[in-house]
């Protein structure tokens, strides 16, 4: 045998052997859990089966790799975490890339998961090609007319498959008295970017529930931005099923009170709302992106754990007050292992922000969430 054909032998009976030890303890049945051996056989789902559906957002590795096993057991809903952005799946003009997407919505529709696209219009992981035309920035026009394409593409490519849309992603500005973020989508279309999407969208698929979605929405100012924007495309008889209030939340936030204001608040439109990305990191919020600094703890220590089991207590116990007006509520990843906050805002320090641990295993907060 070759060194090459051993190493790749070698590599797959470490992940075989990997695989089922996860799936073990995945299962639950055969493990013990440190944290509540009672609470072993509980599912997700399950307990929340009269209040929302429960969702995980995954990418190609969470479906081929140990993550299944949790997902399939636990969540009853998915969002592509990147596969269908703009950018990833529209890199080119007139060149899609629907490998990872397809393989996704092929999982869940075998799985009877729901499945929540995510996104049509973000100014990240945005199809950088749309903004310009031969060197120089793109009309208005153009721009809207590759914003049309693409969405009618995407969302009649999955018609009757996906049903409910991350349509507009992150317009509102975070600071200051406008309402709308001064991205490129703004810069080159104006206000009308967001209307536009919303139109296009209700005619690609006049089934779709379509969601605009953003983060710290939860905070009074920001808030009442996004308010403002729903309440206007809303008196322009624009087609606007829900909100997605992100849930990038922390230790230190949200508190009760912004939580069930943000709730009220945005279902007093009619609106459906989501609760689209959850997470909740032990660190403060931040937005920049830097390295961890020399000496700064990136340990889970009790402390953190505890307040995380509390945060987590809050959110789902205040969630199930409002099970009326909420639809879902997804987790942005499966385990802490697999989140993007490891990776961002702060390079090369860990974080903890899901129900299930590196290994897999479900964390104290799991059970929190799990016994009530
Ligand atoms: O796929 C490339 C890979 O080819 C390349 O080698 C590698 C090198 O950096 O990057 C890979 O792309 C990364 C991508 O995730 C897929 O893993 C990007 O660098 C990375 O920036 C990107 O991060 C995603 C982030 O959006 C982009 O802003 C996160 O995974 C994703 O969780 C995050 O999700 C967003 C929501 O869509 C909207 N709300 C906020 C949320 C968190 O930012």
């Amino acid at each position: 045998m070759s060194k090459k054909s051993f190493g790749i032998a070698g590599g797959s009976i470490v992940v075989v052997i990997i695989t089922a030890v996860y799936m073990i303890t995945a299962s639950g049945s055969k493990s013990k859990s440190s944290s509540s051996p009672a609470g072993e056989d509980r599912v997700l789902k399950n307990a929340y089966n009269d209040y929302f559906s429960i969702g995980a957002a995954i990418n190609g590795h969470t479906i081929e790799g140990p993550d299944s096993i949790l997902l399939m057991k636990h969540f009853n809903s998915v969002t592509p975490e990147n596969a269908l952005k703009p950018g990833p799946v529209h890199p080119e003009e007139g060149t899609y890339s629907w490998g990872r997407a397809d393989r996704i919505v092929n999982f869940a529709l075998r799985h009877q998961m729901r499945i929540h696209g995510h996104v049509l219009v973000w100014h990240e992981q945005a199809a950088d090609w749309m903004f310009t035309t031969g060197g120089r920035p793109a009309t208005k026009e153009e721009l809207l007319g590759r914003m049309k394409e693409h969405i009618f593409t995407v969302v009649q490519r999955y018609k009757g498959k996906i049903g409910a849309w991350d349509v507009v992603n992150e317009a509102v500005a975070d600071n200051g008295p406008d309402i709308f973020r001064h991205n490129i989508w703004y810069d080159i279309c104006g206000e009308d970017y967001v209307k536009q999407a919303f139109i296009y969208a209700h005619e690609a698929d006049p089934q779709a529930k379509l969601y605009y979605n953003d983060y710290n929405i939860i905070r009074p100012d920001k808030r009442e931005r996004a308010y403002e924007l729903l309440k206007s495309l809303l008196y322009e008889g624009v087609q606007v099923d829900g909100v997605g209030i992100q849930g990038h939340w922390s230790i230190y936030e949200p508190s009760e009170k912004e939580l069930r204001d943000a709730i009220t608040r945005f279902s007093s439109l009619g609106l459906d709302v989501q609760i689209t990305e959850l997470d909740m990191s032990v660190y403060k919020w931040e937005k920049d992106r830097r390295d961890k600094r020399v000496g700064e703890s990136d340990d889970l220590t009790p402390g953190r754990e505890a307040q995380q089991v509390a945060q987590y207590d809050m959110i789902f116990k205040t969630l199930r007050d409002y099970k009326d007006k909420i639809d879902a509520v997804t987790l942005w990843g499966v385990t802490d292992r697999s989140s993007w906050l490891n990776y961002s805002p702060v390079r090369g320090r860990k974080n903890y922000p899901l129900l299930f641990d590196r290994e897999g295993k479900p964390k104290k907060a799991f059970y929190k969430v799990v016994d009530f």
